[in-house]
């Protein structure tokens, strides 16, 4: 089913018209479909049928409580790399045995709160942090479940800034120091080792990155369990990519199978198997919904100010991405071209360039493939409130998330009480 899809001439989400949400809630404004979301879940569970598997959601990709709790009763985990994420995750009523705590820098106080709620699974990343958390585990007379992340040290072919496979970046432990670090974290009587984990980036398209992955990281399977430490679980890190233009990622049901296959072919099917997948679960289950403000047409370019800037979707700016912008009711003409530019004071601004579209300000147009690492990475800069979100099941929606008010951006300031100016 096409959750977001044209009908009478417009673009409706389920069985909404978007026009009818924008006007009830003004923009900019999130519109999620919660069918995209459950049945991109499913896509995965089902993928894993037969298998001792568990999807832990890594929700950094869209942390707004909803849709926590919607694939919380989906069945799925979490990945959480932050204590922030740890308490959204507990209030969105996740099971804390479903949690894994991924990210290289995880402070003393996160670990203990990680460790009081039982969670299933610490990644560590580092030797450094092993020693640490064994102290913290010591210290509240437990032991923690931990896994090492390792890196593959494979090319993920996806853009630097979120490729972490690759040796010279800050994630994971080298490849050929990892069986040292299993030696010694199964020494450390804080430490139960559980599994092994590794990620290699975000919005990967082919299967073959991942197969290299999984080779390399079996092939540290087998050696430490050579060793002598069991293995329980395999974590093979974040999800596909999604299409935002004209990328083609494999169907999860075809990756899953290359995956599951090379993995019964070297003998480790019968393995606990997590995965944490973020922008495949929630990317194209979501729209943001913006208002052109002006219509500036120049000599050289031509200007679509819209209500909606990089404050709110943060990806064109920081990674040149590319979202995709229609009109959410498409007029007749001919169409021009139009750099898509939000309201912020900064040229870095823009949500999409040379975009041909007919259109006249007071329009809505939607951007495309929003439900990812949009909401989740929006800031307060030019003391802008975070938009809207509406979540739409079938013909009904729920506001899941209210506009900020001016005042909600300065709750935790205080006025200046130091006497700093005389006064004239
Ligand atoms: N697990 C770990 C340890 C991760 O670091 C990530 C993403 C994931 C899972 C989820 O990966 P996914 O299934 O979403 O590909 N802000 C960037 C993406 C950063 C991804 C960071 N890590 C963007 O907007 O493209």
């Amino acid at each position: 089913a096409p959750y977001f899809h044209w009908r009478d001439g417009e673009l409706w989400v389920e069985e909404l018209p978007v026009a009818e949400l924008a006007r009830a809630h003004g923009t900019p404004l999130f519109v999620y479909s919660a069918s995209a979301m459950r049945d991109a879940a499913r896509a995965y569970q089902q993928a894993l049928a037969g298998r001792d598997a568990l999807v832990c959601y890594a929700m950094k990709a869209n942390s707004t409580l909803a849709v926590l709790e919607l694939f919380a009763r989906a069945g799925c985990g979490f990945d959480i790399v932050s204590g922030g994420e740890l308490e959204r995750a507990l209030r969105a009523g996740a099971d804390p045995q479903r949690i894994v705590f991924s990210g290289v820098g995880k402070t003393r106080a996160e670990m203990r709160r990680a460790l009081q709620v039982g969670i299933g699974c610490f990644n560590v990343e580092s030797l450094a942090e092993l020693d640490v958390l064994d102290a913290v585990a010591r210290e509240l007379g437990c032991r923690a479940p931990v896994s090492l992340r390792v890196n593959p040290d494979v090319d993920a072919q996806t853009h630097p800034y979120i490729s972490t496979g690759l040796r010279d970046n800050k994630f994971g432990i080298p490849h050929e120091q990892a069986l040292a670090a299993y030696q010694r974290a199964a020494t450390l009587p804080g430490l139960q080792v559980v599994g092994i984990d590794c990620h290699i980036g975000s919005q990967i398209t082919s299967v073959a990155p991942y197969l290299d992955a999984l080779d390399r990281v079996l092939d540290l399977v087998e050696q430490v369990e050579a060793a002598g430490i069991a293995l329980h679980h395999l974590d093979l890190g974040g999800g596909l990519g999604i299409t935002y233009r004209d990328e083609t990622p494999p169907a999860v049901q075809a990756w899953m199978a290359a995956l599951l296959q090379r993995l019964d072919a070297r003998g480790h099917g019968h393995r606990r198997l997590l995965f944490e997948p973020g922008r495949s679960l929630v990317g194209n289950a979501g729209i943001c919904v913006t208002e052109v403000l002006y219509t500036k047409p120049g000599p050289a370019k031509s200007f679509l100010i819209v209500d909606a800037g990089m404050n709110d979707l943060p990806r064109p700016a920081m990674y040149e991405a590319y979202h995709a912008i229609v009109p959410v009711r498409p007029r007749a003409g001919t169409p021009e071209l139009w750099d898509v530019v939000g309201p912020v004071c900064e040229s870095g601004d823009w949500l999409g360039r040379d975009r041909a579209l007919v259109t006249q300000a007071g329009d809505w147009l939607a951007v495309a493939s929003a439900g990812a690492y949009c909401m989740s990475m929006a800031s307060h800069y030019n003391t802008r409130g975070k938009a809207a979100e509406v979540l739409v099941s079938g013909a009904r929606s729920q506001l899941i998330r209210a506009r900020e008010v001016p005042s909600d951006l300065w709750r935790q300031e205080r006025a200046l009480a130091l006497d700093v100016v005389t006064s004239t």
